[in-house]
């Protein structure tokens, strides 16, 4: 490895990183070296507690073993096998899997390599779909404001992230939003579900009166959204979302990247909240982080609308070189009879009143004015200083780091979605961390 000539640490040039404001990093770097359970370990040896699952993502804890194994035997057994007119057993066999953990009636599964290209193949076959039952004017796409559907052009189209989309153009014709569910002036400081904005979701007739039902394809939500600030649905407001795309004849997509697997309770928010969309998108905690993998679920009914051509031919144009790869198929067994044999997929239901109760003792902590959770993820908005929004949640983020532990920051709030194996006494540590860096920052 190429050295930085002034320091031990590797030279750092070429690397482009992701979402990072690289100059900074750069200067100050925070380098991970291990992980195992609950922890990190940075570069320099210190321990550093995961509050954050890596990124949503590793929810069984990390280094399981059973998980390490089967990508090691799958890579030394077959590395690889063309996914294009040809399969292997364990795609089928995670498919399966998959399907039984879903929300009765989705129970077919594509597979992707990460959630944004599980977003941009949900909304691809709600097009097709729509075409395939000659009902081919129906190309909107409906995304909400504030929602994340991943980076690609579908998912920052239908997406409502200012930072994401303003840079890039145009982006997909033919997408409107509907308002976001935030409303921190009724509802700030909810336990779980908030009581107030249900009716948000008649913004789907707002659009149905601008557009015509017959032109619109899809509605995608996030059922909680992670990305702009952990924004947990108002009671009733999905019910209500579910009713009218049926209604109108529009499929419902919920964007489960990061509430699938057990993250919100149950498998899948949608089981949690009692609503069934027509298409799932998941990613992330489907080979508990470990390679990279995402799937779309739909309904047989969507499915078979395209079975109907001659047998030869392929039915969905669609598909990359990676999907259901060996190796995450193996890691995706492997994860799902770890979650099994742990009892993890329903663990933050268990889990989840330690949760809250100690995330509300950060109620009085200096600049909170919001706290908002459900299942094992938890909101902490602080007020942002003038002039700098982001900021001061970025520096309680870096002041954690210093002490210990990692969260995360998005804007102004501070997000935590721990691996569900988290113990009591770790909530504690994490929470309390936090309440010294807000003292802390100014
Ligand atoms: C709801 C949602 N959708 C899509 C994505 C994109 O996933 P990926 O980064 O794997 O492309 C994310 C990532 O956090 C997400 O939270």
């Amino acid at each position: 490895m190429t050295q930085n000539p002034h320091t031990d640490l590797p030279a750092m040039d070429a690397y482009w990183m992701p979402f990072t404001a690289n100059r900074q990093f750069k200067k100050n770097p925070r380098l991970l070296a291990r992980a195992e359970g609950m922890h990190y370990w940075t570069a320099d040896g210190r321990q550093i507690l995961d509050g954050v699952a890596g990124l949503w993502c590793v929810n069984a804890g990390h280094a399981r073993a059973r998980i390490v194994r089967a990508i090691a035997e799958q890579a030394a057994e077959m590395d690889y096998a063309p996914p294009f007119q040809m399969g292997h057993p364990k795609a089928f066999e995670l498919a399966e899997r998959v399907a039984a953990l879903a929300p009765a009636g989705l129970n077919r599964v594509f597979f992707t390599n990460s959630g944004s290209e599980s977003v941009d193949t949900a909304l691809k076959i709600a097009l097709a779909y729509h075409r395939s039952r000659g009902e081919a004017s129906r190309t909107r796409l409906i995304g909400r404001e504030r929602g994340y559907h991943g980076v690609n052009f579908g998912g920052i189209s239908v997406g409502g992230m200012v930072a994401n989309r303003k840079m890039f153009g145009s982006l997909l014709a033919g997408v409107d939003h509907i308002r976001h569910t935030h409303d921190p002036a009724r509802n700030a400081f909810s336990r779980g579900q908030p009581a107030h904005g249900a009716d948000l979701a008649d913004d789907i007739e707002r659009l149905v009166a601008l557009h015509d039902a017959s032109t619109i394809a899809a509605v995608i939500v996030e059922p909680v959204a992670g990305s702009t600030g952990v924004l947990v649905p108002p009671v009733g407001y999905l019910q209500r979302l579910r009713e009218l795309c049926d209604k109108h004849g529009i499929l419902l997509i919920f964007d489960e990247v990061i509430t699938g697997f057990g993250r919100t309770g149950a498998p899948f928010a949608a089981q949690t909240f009692g609503v069934t969309p027509d298409l799932m998108t998941l990613a992330k905690g489907i080979t508990n982080g470990c390679v990279p993998m995402g799937a779309v679920l739909a309904s047989q009914k969507i499915h078979d609308t395209f079975m109907g051509g001659p047998e030869h031919v392929i039915e969905l144009f669609h598909g990359y070189t990676y999907s259901a790869h060996p190796l995450a198929c193996a890691a995706g067994i492997a994860t799902l009879d770890t979650y099994a044999d742990d009892g993890l997929l329903t663990r933050a239901a268990t889990m989840q009143s330690t949760f809250v109760d100690a995330l509300h003792t950060l109620r009085e902590a200096p600049h909170v004015i919001d706290i908002r959770n459900i299942g094992l993820v938890g909101g902490i908005e602080l007020a942002p200083r003038p002039g700098e929004p982001g900021k001061r949640a970025f520096e309680v983020f870096l002041n954690c780091f210093e002490q210990g532990v990692l969260i995360r920051t998005t804007g102004d709030t501070i997000a935590l979605s721990p691996p569900l194996i988290i113990e009591a006494q770790q909530i504690g540590q994490i929470v309390e961390t936090i309440g010294a860096a807000l003292r802390r920052v100014a």
